[in-house]
């Protein structure tokens, strides 16, 4: 009897794993190619669970977001509005396990976060998830909607209210950043 019951848990057991694991470990874009995702992005939609992100969602508008590849991963840089003027902040996101996945470590915080790259068509549009997985910003997780221009098309905001969801964020805390002329255009 031992014998016959044996594989039914072994498998019961794998199933069980299987689901703590894909909760561990976001999917990525199937044969995820690095070098298309490349170049510039615009920051349109976010959405987080943190508490400052409640409180300071109205006040962001777009940002723009360079990605290029830097010794050993990517070099996301971006350039957003504060206190009226153009700052820039540089992530290194550095890759761990299979294409798509980084991880990267706050300096200032010393947290390390994971960022993920759900989906992209690379010319378009790319959803990013990414969560805090040691340190302070541990319980932080966040969803981002990046788009080649600063008007991404109804079909897409759509799309990525869809993607929260799946993620389990609410409605009350997903935004779409609006359009803006500050330290977005483009330079030599
Ligand atoms: C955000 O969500 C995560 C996972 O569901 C949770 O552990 C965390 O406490 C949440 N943070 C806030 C500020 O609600
Ligand atoms: C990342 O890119 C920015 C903008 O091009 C550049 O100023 C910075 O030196 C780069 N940093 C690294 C470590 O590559």
């Amino acid at each position: 009897m031992a014998v016959l019951r044996m594989p039914w848990i072994g498998l019961a057991l794998l199933g069980v794993l299987g689901v703590l694991q894909t909760q561990a470990q976001v999917s990525v874009q199937p044969d995820f190619q690095e070098d298309k995702f490349l170049g510039r992005w615009f920051t349109a939609g976010l959405a987080s669970n943190a508490s400052w992100f409640r409180e300071k969602k109205a006040m962001l508008s777009m940002c723009k977001s360079v990605v290029a590849p830097t010794a050993g991963g990517l070099n996301l840089t971006s350039t957003f509005l504060r206190k009226n003027q153009c700052e820039t902040r540089t992530m290194l996101l550095q890759p761990v396990g299979s294409p798509g996945h980084y991880s990267y470590r706050s300096p200032h915080w010393g947290s390390t976060y994971s960022v993920s790259v759900v989906e992209t068509d690379y010319q378009e549009y790319a959803l990013l998830y990414s969560e805090g997985a040691k340190g302070p910003g541990q319980d932080f997780r966040m969803a981002t909607l990046y788009s080649r221009t600063q008007t991404p098309r109804a079909e897409l905001r759509e799309k990525f209210v869809t993607f929260c969801k799946d993620q389990g964020f609410t409605e009350d805390t997903i935004v779409f950043l609006p359009q803006t002329d500050k330290c977005t255009k483009e330079q030599a």
